[in-house]
């Protein structure tokens, strides 16, 4: 009657889980996919072998790797009625909505893909989700600015093509590949890989725990990354960067409005809820962002006013006493702008970078045989009442 639950000792607690695939230690900044180093990885693998790792397990051997590959490739062509799903929405859409969406709507061009329960059904749903996922992403982009859809170029690895479906100029020869945004973007798409129990991962598995099947769980993924406090922070990070810029680039305002409870303005790309120290992959990614701007030659005064207000941050007793530190989002989206991608579309890329994670953990989710997903609350409503006629109340 006091609201207070006791777990019925049977109650299979489904709120949390067990994984082997990533670990993360919040105090000391540390972050592995399969006992791998996001640093080793980010440096040394490529974002197509680090699916394989986080899906299977194990970095994969050359044999495997092709036939990954090949797997993948075999699947990337999207069933042409997907256009028409596609020219319904306004092009006002954002690409997150219009991306959770065409993602669902592969389930009634894929319906074989739904009640999949042996490891051999479900790879034939984890091949064509990793081939199919980038075309649709790349579409997004495509409806907004009003150009042709292209499938995939089977021709050439997995990033270029992704680059190639957004950026290829109508009517013009192919499209140009540079080598630092080839790279740049796939070591960002192994940076957002996988992060264990997040809210979009956990909405994959909760989802994925009813055997809705793959794709609608990866649907509902996207749309949880969709909100600002999570995936949608790295466009958010750039608006509100614009915004200090446009207002003379002093960042002490926002420290201050940040700070403010009864603002509820927050600094976009800090804080974490697991991470109290520095986000390991901020740190390789504000890296990076030096490197591939002086490698483009792009000036963007909002990478000093990042930095500026990092600074800022860091020194102030509010955010050292709440352990905020600059999180994955807060300098992600200068580089996506550096390589000429839309702001709109920077949690499209980070969908793109999460989708081998949400695969990972919801192959491991249903391999593990979970039960449906329910997790307990703590009742604080009313005790027992009598019913009152109109009359009376
Ligand atoms: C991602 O979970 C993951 O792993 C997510 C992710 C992944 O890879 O999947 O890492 C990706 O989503 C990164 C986070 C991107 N979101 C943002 O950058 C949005 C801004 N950040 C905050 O909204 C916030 O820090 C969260 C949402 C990230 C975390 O929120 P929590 O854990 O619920 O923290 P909280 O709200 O309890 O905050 C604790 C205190 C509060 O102050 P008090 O009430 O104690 O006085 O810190 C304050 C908060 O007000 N606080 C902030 C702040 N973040 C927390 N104050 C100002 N600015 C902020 N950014």
């Amino acid at each position: 009657e006091t609201g207070a639950i006791t777990l019925d000792p049977g109650y299979k607690n489904t709120g949390s889980c067990e994984s082997a695939i990533t670990f993360l230690d919040g105090e000391k900044g540390i972050l592995r996919y399969r006992g791998y180093s996001i640093e080793e990885l980010a440096e040394k693998a490529d974002f197509l072998e680090v699916a394989y790792l986080l899906i299977f397990g194990e970095l994969p051997t050359e044999t495997q790797l092709q036939k990954f590959n090949t797997d993948i490739l075999d699947q990337s062509i999207v069933n042409e009625d997907m256009k028409t799903v596609l020219k319904g929405f306004p092009e006002s859409a954002h690409p997150m909505g219009v991306l959770s969406s065409l993602t669902s709507a592969l389930t009634a061009f894929n319906p074989k893909s739904v009640n999949v329960d042996s490891e051999e059904d479900m790879y034939k749903a984890i091949v064509k989700i990793l081939a199919k996922f980038p075309v649709l992403a790349a579409w997004t982009l495509r409806k907004k600015n009003n150009q042709n859809l292209y499938n995939k170029d089977t021709n050439i690895g997995y990033v270029e093509s992704l680059l190639k479906m957004m950026f290829q100029e109508d009517n013009k020869k192919n499209y140009k590949l540079n080598k630092t945004v080839v790279n740049a973007l796939d070591k960002l798409l192994i940076l957002h890989a996988d992060h264990e129990q997040n809210c979009s991962t956990s909405t994959v598995r909760i989802v994925g725990s009813s055997h809705a099947g793959l794709f609608a769980s990866i649907s509902a993924g996207v749309s949880a990354l969709w909100g600002p406090l999570h995936g949608g922070a790295n466009q958010a990070v750039i608006e509100m960067l614009e915004e200090i810029k446009a207002d003379g680039g002093d960042t002490s305002k926002f420290i201050a409005k940040a700070k403010d409870k009864d603002d509820p303005f927050r600094l976009m790309g800090f804080g974490h809820r697991v991470y109290k120290n520095f986000d390991p992959r901020a740190k390789i990614i504000k890296k990076a962002a030096d490197e591939v701007l002086g490698q483009l030659g792009v000036e963007d005064p909002i990478l000093e006013i990042a930095k500026g207000l990092e600074k800022a941050a860091l020194e102030d007793q509010y955010f050292i006493d709440r352990k905020l530190y600059p999180n994955v989002d807060f300098y992600s989206g200068i580089i996506y702008r550096a390589m000429g991608i839309p702001t709109e579309m920077f949690t499209v890329m980070f969908a793109v970078g999460r989708l081998p994670g949400w695969i990972a953990q919801w192959r491991e989710m249903r391999l593990r045989k979970e039960p449906i997903g329910r997790p307990r609350q703590v009742y604080i409503g009313e005790t027992h009442r009598k019913f009152k006629d109109i009359a009376n109340r």
